[in-house]
């Protein structure tokens, strides 16, 4: 049978450290109760010792969720951990989420210490942990920039410490995709007690890699994947939610398992978009308002005559409206008389030819070419 692949969706803990996304927490439940909608394994809740207010949005979704592990993030703190075991205790499957920074950056510059008492405080933590919630995963922060051997002896004692889940996040996004796949392959094959734990990607998107990275780490033996829907998240995101599943559809070579169900993804970006008040790029792979949308006159005639050959996702396989075929200067005459056939008018090949002449004078006048503008067109035409 094949693998599973665990989704850990962080839209309500990364993506709402965004400025400008914080959420309230109504917001935040009915968001909860979305992701557990669309088939997400774990959903990060919030940061419970970072404000009262997380705190309690963390223990209202904790109630609510029966289908998805509630996560909760803290520092490797006994006071964070503490304040997160008490939000997550009405969990049906609760999680905490601890870790510390293991980069030379994080070691030195950020917490002055050494890599031995980094690997005692993580140890500390997990222990600690385990004695309140079922489930433990360790971040190793900064683990793309964590020399690897390092990484395999804090993965290793982290596992021995009790946590069953390790996260390796690509905190600033630094990563190639071969080199954080060897990461985790080097992870994979050099922690003696990895078959007691599953290792996670978190990548960011500093360089636009945030995806290609989080692939190629479950390539590599990952069997969980942390992201966002519409990979919101610190600086510029966390890998998009969207973007994985749809990978996964369409690559069946990578032969795992999932419970996501893509027919929500339109409808769950969209509801992101608004409560967190963050805009889509048009240009959004999956999601965005032009994801489906061609305009250049060689597209739209081969889209016209078989939607396959420009698109190699089925909108409605993403609960997209459909494929649109948009009139602009570059659009050729399949597109026009499409317009004309949608809008009731059965052109002759004359008439759709001097059509095509006076919609190429408008269109190089006007950006946004509306059905009122055709229909003038069509009509003068056919008088
Ligand atoms: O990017 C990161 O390292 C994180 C951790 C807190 C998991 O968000
Ligand atoms: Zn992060």
């Amino acid at each position: 049978m094949a693998d599973k692949l665990h989704f850990f969706d962080t839209t309500l803990r990364d993506g709402e450290q965004v400025p400008g996304c914080q959420l309230d927490i109504p917001e935040k439940l009915l968001i909860a109760k979305e992701l557990e909608l669309l088939g997400v394994d774990i959903i990060e809740a919030g940061f419970p010792v970072s404000s009262p207010g997380d705190f309690k949005a963390v223990e209202l979704i904790a109630k609510s969720i029966k289908n998805a592990t509630v996560c909760g993030l803290t520092r490797a703190v006994e006071n964070d951990i503490t304040v997160a075991a008490q939000a997550l205790k009405d969990a049906v499957h609760g999680r905490i989420h601890t870790g510390i920074g293991t980069s030379d950056s994080h070691v030195k510059d950020k917490l002055k210490t050494t890599r031995e008492d980094v690997i005692e405080r993580g140890v500390k933590a997990v222990k600690f942990a385990r004695n309140l919630v079922p489930e433990v995963e360790f971040y190793a922060e900064d683990a793309g920039r964590t020399e690897n051997e390092y990484l395999a002896r804090v993965t290793e004692a982290m596992i021995n410490a009790g946590a069953t889940i390790i996260n390796i996040p690509d905190t600033t996004g630094y990563c190639l995709p071969h080199q954080y796949a060897a990461k985790i392959e080097y992870l994979m094959n050099n922690v003696p007690n990895i078959d007691k734990a599953i290792l996670s990607t978190h990548c960011h998107n500093d360089l636009g890699l945030a995806t290609a990275n989080s692939i190629a780490g479950v390539i590599a033996g990952a069997r969980q994947v942390e992201c966002t829907i519409n990979g919101i998240g610190e600086r510029a995101g966390n890998t998009s939610l969207e973007e994985v599943a749809m990978i996964l559809k369409q690559h069946k070579e990578i032969a795992l398992t999932h419970r996501i169900d893509s027919k929500m993804l339109t409808s769950m970006s969209k509801l992101i978009e608004e409560k967190m008040r963050m805009p889509v790029q048009p240009n959004k792979a999956i999601v965005g308002s032009n994801a489906f949308a061609h305009s250049s006159g060689i597209h739209q005639d081969g889209v016209l005559k078989n939607r396959e050959t420009y698109e190699i996702i089925d909108p409605a396989d993403v609960g997209a409206l459909g494929s649109e075929i948009v009139l602009t200067a570059r659009s050729g005459r399949a597109a026009l008389n499409f317009h004309a056939k949608k809008l009731g008018y059965n052109l002759s090949v004359e008439e759709l030819n001097e059509s095509y002449e006076r919609f190429l004078e408008v269109a190089d006048k006007v950006r946004n070419i509306e059905d009122a503008h055709l229909i003038e067109l069509f009509e003068k035409v056919e008088a």
